[in-house]
């Protein structure tokens, strides 16, 4: 079936309350979205997906919850002061900024942009006139180095010495507090580390939505290990994050791996999750084996031992780090575009729906008195009470079949319709979203029985 372009996403997802362009109303902050009611709603489910598969369900493995705003000296330990940058270059003739990787790989349509050195770039960019994407001509400045974070100042005085970043990772939260979360739950190793929060990065290039915003939330998880130890929990991590996305109800056709031959700093492999999205394919997770590089730089730069003394056999030695690291709007994005369908129904006429699996509904259930004047009190009970369990919409207006579709296009699996049966028998007729099949059961099994199909 034929994907739903971007734009028409876009409209949707505004106008049924999932995602809003920021600071619309004073005509937008480029590449800066807000969830909304619904949105924020997926969102949390798909967090607490993440924390039973990576928290719960794991041994040995602590979420914390860090500070956006560190130490400055961490931003220059991790190397993002120095080497945090993208390659940009200007359009001479239109004034646009391009990243010269991106110019490079939409005109080959290929990667080969990611594995090439600055020279390399500009040489390959007059040699094959790489047309500028907006107005078709090939001249550019040359590429200069842009650093990626966003910084602030802390007290009073616009003093260099008073700089702090607005992160660009969580995973710098994780590491500083390795030795603390070490001692304080006798951890040893291997075990990991996972934290949920916002990263901030200055990007010029165009978003994709919400694809590549300024400002994003990542799920990620650091897993400390032995040296020696690494390369078989970087597979394991690499599997795990598809099967992490297969559970979400990602298709494995949509998804791929893309092993990296360009390395970031502190990585000796990496590998990224790849959705294909309309736009095309795009890294949703990355897997990193960071080596002892990111401990070893906090213990050089804060002068702080990092080294973990193994009880089994009195070693001390400084951890490696494997990272699985979750884009969670990425991931939001997707998901979206994977639950988005336009059925054609046997009446000929059309319905959108949007197909997410139960857990990660935003609503899991919407209540409906077949007429107004007669079963809103009853309606209105049953949903007061079913509040006490789960998410539940109340909606009271126009026909049943227009309430149903916009059940459905909000993703709700089931709809719950009360009438004269409800009164008289205690009984009421529940929808199924994707069959649009209806039966009737007690009013007392409802709560088992939506509770029973929402587990993750
Ligand atoms: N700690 C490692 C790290 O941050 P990364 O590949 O730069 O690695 C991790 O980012 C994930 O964060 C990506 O896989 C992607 O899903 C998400 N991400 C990165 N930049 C983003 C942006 N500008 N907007 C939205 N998501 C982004």
């Amino acid at each position: 079936m034929e994907q739903i372009s971007m734009e028409k996403m876009v409209n949707y997802l505004k106008q049924y309350g999932f995602i809003f362009q920021g600071s619309e109303i004073y005509g937008g902050l480029a590449n800066t979205w807000d969830y909304g009611p619904l949105g924020s709603r997926l969102k949390n489910n798909v967090k607490d997906a993440w924390r039973k598969r990576f928290i719960q369900q794991r041994q040995n493995a602590y979420e914390v919850d860090a500070d956006i705003l560190m130490h400055p000296r961490v931003w220059e330990a991790s190397g993002h002061v120095g080497s945090f940058s993208d390659p940009l270059l200007d359009c001479k003739e239109c004034k646009t900024r391009h990243r010269a990787d991106n110019l490079i790989n939409d005109f080959t349509n290929s990667s080969k942009g990611d594995a090439m050195t600055e020279e390399e770039m500009m040489d390959f960019i007059k040699e094959n006139k790489v047309p500028c994407p907006k107005c078709g001509k090939s001249n550019f400045t040359d590429i200069r180095q842009f650093n990626l974070m966003f910084e602030t100042q802390r007290g009073v005085t616009k003093d260099r010495k008073n700089r702090v970043y607005l992160r660009p990772e969580n995973a710098q939260g994780e590491y500083v507090n390795f030795l603390n979360v070490q001692r304080s739950m006798r951890a040893k190793l291997p075990f990991s580390i996972g934290q949920i929060g916002k990263a901030f990065r200055n990007e010029i290039t165009p978003g994709n939505f919400t694809f590549r915003t300024i400002e994003f939330e990542q799920m990620e998880y650091q897993t400390f290990c032995k040296k020696g130890e690494d390369e078989a929990l970087y597979n394991y991590f690499k599997e795990y994050g598809k099967k992490f996305y297969m559970d979400l109800g990602l298709p494995e056709e949509k998804l791929r791996f893309h092993d990296h031959e360009k390395l970031a700093h502190y990585a000796k492999a990496a590998c990224d999750i790849e959705y294909k999205f309309p736009f095309g394919w795009g890294e949703i997770n990355g897997t990193h084996n960071r080596t002892d590089f990111d401990l070893s730089r906090h213990q050089e730069y804060s002068s702080v031992s990092q080294e973990y003394l193994d009880p089994d056999t009195n070693e001390k030695y400084i951890p490696y780090i494997i990272e699985s690291t979750y884009g969670l709007d990425r991931t939001i994005l997707a998901l979206l575009f994977n639950a988005y369908e336009e059925e054609e129904l046997e009446d000929h006429t059309t319905r959108e729906v949007l197909k997410f699996p139960p857990f990660l509904a935003p609503m899991k259930i919407s209540v409906f008195p077949l007429i107004k004047k007669y079963h809103s009190e009853k309606a209105r009970e049953i949903y007061n009470m079913l509040c006490n369990y789960f998410m539940v919409s109340y909606d009271e207006t126009g026909s049943i079949g227009k309430r149903y579709r916009r059940a459905d296009a909000i993703g709700t699996p089931w709809s719950l319709t009360v009438d004269d049966e409800t009164i008289k028998n205690n009984t009421v007729t529940i929808r199924d979203r994707d069959t649009m099949k209806q039966m009737i059961i007690p009013l007392d099994e409802v709560v088992e029985y939506v509770e029973k199909r929402i587990k993750f």
